[in-house]
């Protein structure tokens, strides 16, 4: 079987992680099986792809389509970006569109690959008008499609060239199915992390040198924000809260992360996020450590992790991931995320954008150390059941093989076989 990825971006955020697990878990499954990545922009997931046996490249987008984006319009965004001003872009980046799926059909047809996997909403348009002949195109959708208003008109509009949908939860398998008119085939593959890596024991990081913090009391519970500066991550609800805090609580902030996408508009800058900070009253309690390569050992640094996202989370990488590593977790309720903890057994939970509710789950848990283990046990063994990466080769498999199949005994009615068209299925 030879499968090519590809991916909108070569930064790694959560759908780059859970591609990079996908790989591995392949690699693992089935050695003999080719596998090449196809990255839009340089950064480190080449290296990453490449260390893992996997072949690895970078087209990268012209800059016309590495810009063009509607994460900023409505939907899961602060910043709103018009309807207009999208159509201005979209029209002004047609010819390098173009220009691009040319340059990716030939590289796809050097590849010859039975599948193409695609990661990202770019990718999933570009990738079904770039599609080689005898391949199946698989999308496997991470965000909501329909607070795309861009995203979900590209996707119906190639949505006949797309075989299957892969979503990461439930929920954003019934927003595929919504905005694709029950055309497409999705099935619901949840995400999975390294167990290994997300683990409770393991190297820990000096949070308070990161942000150039001095180090605090020594009974200081340790708070923090793992996530992009995606404005509906919910930065402005995290340090609300702390504001909140009663004046005496022994609690230090940590905001972990930086900006990291090229689409325009959608996330903070993490001078923005230290000026609210300041005029929040909380500039000393709160430390901003930046991008953190070893997110596991940031995790492990804190004695809670917070996910704070105000919009509905399509999943939340990083609920898993906290509860790999056997910390405790407050976790916004909607979306996604709901699927993956029960309030109260695994995580506890608050209301996405709920400054004070989230305040008083954080003042919960600095006093109470022995629910801060509790939670972190029921989390490791949760992410033990659910969510380890083994689990997505064990379901990626069949979809790979029964694609494959479908499309050899769609090719073998429509049309007589050559020899040509038949090799890649001996
Ligand atoms: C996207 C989603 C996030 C999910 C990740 C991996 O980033 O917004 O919820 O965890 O993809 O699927």
């Amino acid at each position: 079987m030879k499968i090519v990825f590809l991916s909108s971006t070569g930064q790694l955020g959560g759908a780059e992680n859970v591609l990079l697990d996908a790989l591995a878990s392949l690699r693992e499954a089935r050695p003999a099986w080719t596998l090449h990545l196809i990255v839009a922009s340089e950064g480190p997931l080449v290296g990453r792809a490449l260390s893992l046996g996997v072949g690895a490249e970078v087209l990268a987008f012209p800059p016309a389509l590495a810009r063009l984006g509607d994460a900023g319009a409505g939907g899961n965004a602060g910043h709103t970006v018009s309807r207009a001003q999208l159509a201005r872009r979209l029209s002004s980046s047609l010819p390098s569109v173009a220009g691009y799926i040319r340059a990716l059909s030939r590289v796809l047809s050097r590849l010859g690959p039975e599948v193409v996997h695609t990661n990202g909403f770019k990718m999933h348009a570009l990738g079904a008008w770039a599609r080689p002949r005898g391949a199946s195109v698989v999308w496997h959708v991470h965000d909501y499609v329909s607070s795309r208003p861009l995203a979900a008109r590209l996707l119906s509009a190639s949505a006949r060239r797309c075989d299957l949908v892969i979503a990461n939860s439930e929920s954003v398998a019934s927003d595929v199915r919504a905005v694709t008119g029950g055309r497409l085939e999705v099935r619901t593959i949840a995400n999975a992390v390294n167990l290994e890596r997300f683990a409770p024991e393991g190297e820990m990081l000096d949070l308070d040198a990161l942000a150039g913090l001095p180090s605090p009391e020594p009974d200081t519970v340790r708070v923090g924000l793992v996530a992009t500066l995606a404005r509906w991550k919910g930065h402005d609800t995290f340090l609300r809260a702390l504001a909140l805090l009663p004046r005496d609580s022994r609690v230090r902030g940590y905001v972990t992360g930086d900006a990291l996408y090229q689409t325009e508009g959608s996330q903070y800058g993490l001078e923005e996020l230290r000026r609210l900070a300041a005029e929040l009253g909380v500039s000393g309690r709160v430390g901003f450590t930046g991008y953190v390569a070893d997110a596991a050992a940031a995790m492990r640094s804190l004695d809670v992790v917070v996910h704070a996202s105000t919009a509905p989370e399509p999943f939340g990488l990083v609920i898993a991931e906290a509860m790999a590593c056997g910390r405790a977790l407050i976790a916004s309720e909607a979306g996604g995320a709901l699927e993956l903890f029960s309030t109260g057994e695994n995580a506890l939970g608050h209301a996405p954008g709920d400054a004070e509710g989230l305040a008083s789950r954080i003042a919960q848990l600095a006093r109470d150390a022995p629910l801060r283990a509790a939670l972190g046990r029921a989390g490791r063994a949760t992410a033990v059941r659910r969510f380890d990466r083994a689990r997505l080769a064990s379901e990626l498999i069949p979809v790979y093989e029964e694609l494959r199949k479908a499309d050899f005994g769609l090719r073998i009615a429509e049309h007589e076989l050559t020899e040509d068209d038949a090799a890649p299925y001996h």
